[in-house]
């Protein structure tokens, strides 16, 4: 199936129309059913990350753009003091009932990710699945490193996940469809923009209340961006891994994790774990 092709015009008008940013309504109802993800993966990825963050039971950490809460509950359930900070109230509505069913105690905070208001609060930030690169301008991106480093403590950690540009660039684009538990039917195509170095993405929902589009829009960072903003806000870069599975970095990975520690210069940035 091909979709027509959407060029830069399209998006001047939309821009000139003054609609909102992609991203106050990509993540709405539909966004779950976009990415279901399942219990065991999100156990596996904390997993990962207990061990690449090596915190005490009961320390402090933030849940940057947490979503459905899927990572922030998990860590609740074993034992750590978190904070899930989203913009989109409906993600965030989702994630306090699964806290309530999960019993877990979690505090989820409204807001965007470029105003962050914490000082010296945390242990950890993490920041998952692809959740940075979604501004326009490289200035707010890069706001939002800057928030997060006021919100560590001093030698305060950050893990960061998200697609590997390398393999992503390689692969797209790509078309395909999935089927929901729910009935629902997700058409997706995917594109790298070389251009504008960055990941589009266009999915048509459909289900009994009809059909739904929705785009997306992601700065593919090269690794030694993402270095060279992490190093400017002070958040120097001490392991580079394909995933949180802990296997190396690749150029052909699909996945980029970045651990990063707030004021501590590495010895060495290690690839591998
Ligand atoms: C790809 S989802 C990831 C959700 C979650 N971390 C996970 O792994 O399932 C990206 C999240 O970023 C949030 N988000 C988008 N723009 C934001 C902004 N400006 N400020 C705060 N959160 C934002 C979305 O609402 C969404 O929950």
């Amino acid at each position: 199936m091909a979709w027509p092709a959407h060029g830069p015009r399209e998006r001047g008008r939309n821009l000139a129309r003054g609609a909102r940013p992609w991203w106050e309504s990509f993540f709405g109802p539909d966004y779950l059913k976009q990415y279901e993800v399942d219990l065991e993966r999100t156990a596996a990825e904390v997993d990962g990350m207990e061990q690449i963050l090596h915190l005490r039971r009961g320390a402090r950490v933030l849940d940057l753009a947490c979503g459905g809460g899927r990572h922030a509950i998990e860590l609740a359930r074993r034992g750590y003091a978190v904070t899930g900070f989203d913009l989109s109230e409906d993600l965030l509505r989702r994630a306090r009932e699964g806290a309530k069913r999960a019993k877990v105690k979690v505090s989820f905070v409204h807001g965007d990710m470029r105003e962050l208001r914490f000082r010296a609060a945390f242990d950890a930030v993490i920041n998952m699945f692809s959740s940075f690169g979604y501004f326009e301008s490289e200035p707010d991106d890069r706001q939002v490193l800057k928030g997060v480093v006021r919100a560590l403590k001093p030698r305060g950690k950050f893990l960061m996940e998200r697609f590997n540009r390398e393999s992503l660039a390689y692969e797209l684009p790509l078309q395909g469809w999935r089927v929901g538990e729910d009935g629902s039917v997700v058409l997706q195509e995917d594109t790298f923009d070389v251009l504008r170095g960055r990941y589009d993405t266009r999915q048509i929902v459909i289900d009994r209340e009809g059909t739904r589009e929705h785009r997306g829009s992601v700065r593919a960072y090269t690794l030694p961006e993402l270095k060279g903003m992490f190093d400017v806000v002070g958040l120097p870069i001490h392991r580079v891994l394909g995933g949180l599975d802990l296997s190396p970095y690749r150029a052909r990975s699909r996945r980029l994790v970045l651990f990063a520690v707030k004021g501590l210069e590495p010895e060495s940035i290690r690839t591998v774990w």
